[in-house]
């Protein structure tokens, strides 16, 4: 239903990750079915310019039709129904999309896409009512027939044929091999806290572990929610962590996984030791293009919870469309790291190096926080190499500073651009101009984001006091973002 209705963000011709909590069998279970380098990628592929050139295989069905076979209640095809009449029946443009449609006329008006989301000949505006048959017929071809007849036959023959025009090598066997992967999660006690978040290939849990792991409770309550000096310690600590990804973190198929040792407590204490109120570091630079991507959390009284981020990378991800199943093809490739970038960082090719079979590194932070073994808060966010930091000060600002989910939404979050000792913030949510001053006092450079550069961030979250169960829900209002208690 995301992908139908949001799909400059996710859709079945992209991927994600997902951290599921089962309250009954208290067993956590996460899987990657992120998109795959296909066996004829290589370098000259990543550094085409063709817009087919970071198409990786999408593992979006195969991710819920997996899902599905642990935990569906339903049929397949019961599941995909809603989103199968949505398609024929219409559903109604939000906001977000309306703008998004707006920043890639060329996709809707001069392409067979222009039937979605460009009728009539002109573009689509909030609140019209648009069809999708083609996507529809998918969903409830898939739904009857499982995730084989999204991986083989028809629809993926269209796939890899719209697929080779756009120069990329995806061919019908990369399709038919591809699978989720089940891991173990990264986990972190921290004052009375369970963190349970994202392994590789997200470099994001790492972020959110060190981070944690770096300061405690107590020290940053002392610091106050968003003072100077919190904002500014906590991004020193961000830029450790992006700076280990950079270093580290890769598909753990092809680069092993680091992630035990560099959250060794002593480890981080050394960090700590490092980090000054005074001084700031700047990770080198480099730089990601990145706007898709969706976040969606689910509880339930009986203390289940699911976090799930879905993205097609970039807005529409490769803007690669196959007209007959109407699938919209990732650019989630994009993400694996040039050699020149890692080599600033110590070391090229490097761990997240782009190369045939990868799956690339990504910033996705699904996360669920537990407390005497049930959840408590869970959430996961949009925004590329944002998505952590991002992450990590919501959950701060609800586990340290107590504040409603709207408050935390609603307080200045700022972004590390590994571009330097930068702090950005968007215009809509500027901390006060002393604070400003304050940070570029410490060497911080203080940058302002228009507002619809966004990391939006989506959390629920639950209290119990003795047998009731007392839930909350919110989304970033930003990005369109609901949350729902019923
Ligand atoms: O996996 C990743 O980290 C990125 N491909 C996600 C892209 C994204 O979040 C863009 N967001 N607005």
């Amino acid at each position: 239903m995301l992908g139908l209705t949001a799909p400059a963000a996710c859709g079945i011709g992209g991927g994600g990750f997902s951290i599921v909590f089962d309250a009954s069998e208290k067993k956590l279970f996460v899987l990657d079915y992120r998109e795959q380098a296909p066996a004829g990628y290589n370098m000259a592929t990543f550094r085409s310019k063709q817009p087919g050139a970071a198409i990786g295989v999408p593992g979006e069905i195969a991710g819920l039709a997996e899902l599905h076979r642990r935990w569906g209640k339903k049929t397949f095809a019961e599941d995909m129904a809603p989103a199968v009449r949505a398609a024929e029946s219409g559903f109604s443009v939000t906001r977000h999309l309306a703008k998004m449609l707006a920043l890639k006329p060329d996709l809707f008006l001069k392409t067979p896409y222009g039937s979605v989301f460009a009728p009539q000949g002109s573009l689509a505006k909030e609140r019209d009512r648009v069809t999708n048959h083609a996507l529809g017929a998918t969903l409830q071809r898939v739904g009857a027939e499982g995730p084989k007849a999204f991986y083989e036959g028809r629809i993926a023959a269209e796939l890899v044929e719209v697929a080779a025009a756009a120069g990329s090598p995806l061919s019908a066997s990369d399709l038919k091999a591809y699978r989720p992967i089940s891991r173990e999660p990264l986990r972190a006690k921290w004052e009375g806290f369970e963190v349970v978040t994202m392994p590789p290939p997200s470099a994001g849990g790492l972020l959110l572990l060190e981070t944690l792991g770096i300061f405690s409770k107590s020290e940053l309550a002392a610091m106050g929610h968003n003072s100077a000096g919190y904002i500014h310690m906590l991004a020193e600590a961000m830029r450790g962590a992006i700076a280990d990804r950079m270093r580290t973190v890769g598909d753990p198929a092809f680069t092993p996984d680091k992630t035990s040792e560099l959250l060794s407590p002593e480890r981080l204490k050394a960090r700590r030791a490092r980090i000054g109120s005074e001084r700031t570091h700047a990770p080198p630079r480099f730089e990601l293009i990145e706007h898709g991507t969706s976040h969606l959390v689910v509880t339930d009284a009986k203390g289940n919870a699911v976090a799930m981020t879905t993205t097609v990378n970039s807005f529409f991800g490769s803007n690669v469309r196959a007209p007959q199943s109407g699938v919209l093809l990732n650019d989630e490739l994009a993400d694996f790291t040039e050699p020149e970038l890692a080599a600033l960082f110590g070391g090229a090719p490097g761990p997240n190096q782009p190369r045939a079979g990868a799956r690339p590194t990504s910033s996705m932070t699904p996360t669920i926080v537990f407390r005497d073994g049930l959840p408590v808060l869970a959430l996961g966010g949009s925004g590329g190499m944002r998505i952590p930091v991002n992450v990590t000060q919501v959950l701060l600002c609800r586990l340290v500073f107590g504040k409603t989910l709207e408050q935390c939404l609603a307080a200045p979050r700022f972004l590390t651009p590994p571009t330097g000792p930068i702090l950005s913030f968007n215009t809509d949510q500027l901390p006060s101009s002393a604070v400003q001053l304050d940070l570029m006092e410490r060497g911080e450079q203080v940058k302002w984001l228009s507002h619809e550069d966004v990391s939006a961030v989506h959390l629920v979250a639950i209290e119990r006091t003795g047998a009731s169960v007392r839930m909350q829900a919110a989304g970033d209002p930003r990005k369109g973002g609901v949350g729902l208690v019923r």
